[in-house]
């Protein structure tokens, strides 16, 4: 009897051909402008001690209190995959003194996490981010610039139905100001235990909460935004400022709540037109006390995480990539031994010049090898038999047209 096959665990974003080649196209995307402001790779775990989490995510959250997956290793520790990126990241900086030389510290990454969200279109148990963090430099210029290499890698994709929303969430006194008439407007609300108690936590949480009542209950309560020290006012204004030479528009958005409890000042979100329910297409902020809340010194970091998965499905659902994107510019199809032998010789020498080429191996009839050609989407396709090997000289055939070209074997690179 045939046994049954196994799944994938319910939730989980997996890219298999050919849409995995536009899954590596937007992360690649989304990795290169980082690279170019010289943001260096870094290469974490993809589990942390759960406690990296609980201190440095925040317990008021949901992705702490309800999304992570949590489990004691064989050794009775407490362990948990990670649920983002700048916990794991501050923990490693800590740990390898990154804090104690050239400052920034500029790094980025790009891998799976994991949230036991309640699967649906464009969000998963196990997603995708590319991330950047700049540590140690409190300074509004890099939060421009920070904010601007996310919107170089939409762009890059090909993105343009996407807005930018800001706000500012203040220093220390700012958020202490405001918390004081927060929490004064929220104890005059009727609310059940459970909201009450995350509201204890962290009260901005309720700007964020999705059900109707609270909405409007929250309507008029105090905003950050009115509470903002001077010099949290003065940095907001330059981070604007700066984003307005750039040319990169902004949404002023003071009711904005992240879903992760560090962040302070200039915090964003990318936001897209086209994906419904789940828009957040990446997002990020400052967190000053997030380093000394992990064991480390007082140092201000920002950054940002740009969710691969949705970025993908914004780029399907603006139509800005094709599969004929990834498609190999030449097919080869050799005919007999000599041919084969040729063939591999064509073919690492136009590789090496950077083309993409495949070879029909297997000797199969030259039918059966053209229909291949056709359906690896290849741009153009040669014949390589006797003949051709002779005269030095094959038919280029260009698959869309189906045009023919007669082309020396020593100039197809120049014919591609
Ligand atoms: P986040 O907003 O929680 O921020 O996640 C960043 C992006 O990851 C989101 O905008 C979204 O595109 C994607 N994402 C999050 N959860 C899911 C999911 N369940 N399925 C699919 N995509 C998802 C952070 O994680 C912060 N660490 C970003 C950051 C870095 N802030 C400062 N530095």
């Amino acid at each position: 009897m045939a046994k049954q096959k196994i799944q994938a665990p319910k939730g989980v974003s997996e890219y298999v051909p050919p849409r995995s080649s536009a899954f590596e196209f937007v992360r690649e995307c989304l990795i290169n402008p980082a690279r170019k402001a010289g943001y260096l790779p870094i290469e974490l775990p993809v589990f942390e001690d759960t406690e990296l989490f609980t201190r440095g995510v925040g317990e008021s959250t949901d992705v702490v209190s309800k999304e992570m997956y949590t489990f004691e290793d064989r050794g009775g520790r407490s362990i948990t995959l990670r649920p983002e990126g700048t916990a794991g990241v501050m923990r490693a900086v800590i740990e390898h003194g990154l804090d104690r030389g050239q400052l920034p510290s500029k790094l980025w990454y790009a891998g799976a996490f994991f949230r036991a969200e309640r699967p649906q279109a464009g969000r998963y148990r196990q997603f995708y981010q590319v991330g950047i963090e700049a540590i140690g430099l409190d300074d509004p210029a890099i939060d421009a610039e920070v904010i601007a290499i996310a919107d170089a890698g939409f762009k890059a994709i090909g993105l343009n139905k996407y807005r930018l929303d800001l706000t500012s969430l203040g220093d220390a006194h700012s958020r202490a100001a405001h918390r004081i008439d927060l929490v004064a407007f929220i104890a005059q609300l009727d609310l059940d235990e459970a909201t009450r108690a995350r509201a204890a936590i962290n009260p901005l949480r309720l700007f964020d909460d999705k059900r109707p009542e609270i909405r409007d209950a929250m309507n008029n309560a105090p905003l950050l935004m009115d509470y903002l020290s001077d010099s949290s006012k003065q940095h907001f204004a330059k981070v604007k400022s700066y984003l307005d030479a750039l040319g990169i528009a902004y949404t002023l958005n003071p009711k904005m709540v992240r879903g992760l409890d560090y962040y302070t000042g200039t915090t964003f979100e990318f936001v897209h037109e086209l994906l419904g329910a789940q828009s957040g297409i990446g997002g990020g902020g400052r967190y000053d006390g997030l380093m000394s809340e992990l064991g480390g010194q007082e140092l201000s970091g920002i950054g940002f995480g740009l969710g691969i998965d949705r970025a993908l499905l914004a780029a399907e659902a603006e139509g800005v990539i094709t599969s004929d994107s990834f498609a190999s510019d030449l097919f080869i199809i050799p005919l007999g031994d000599l041919a084969k032998e040729k063939a591999l010789l064509i073919a690492s020498e136009l590789r090496a010049a950077g083309k993409t080429i495949e070879i029909a191996f297997g000797d199969r009839a030259l039918k059966g090898a053209m229909k291949g050609a056709d359906k690896s989407g290849a741009r153009f396709v040669i014949v390589l038999g006797d003949t051709e090997i002779t005269t030095q000289s094959v038919e280029l055939k260009e698959m869309k047209t189906g045009s023919t070209s007669s082309v020396k074997i020593d100039s197809l690179l120049g014919a591609l």
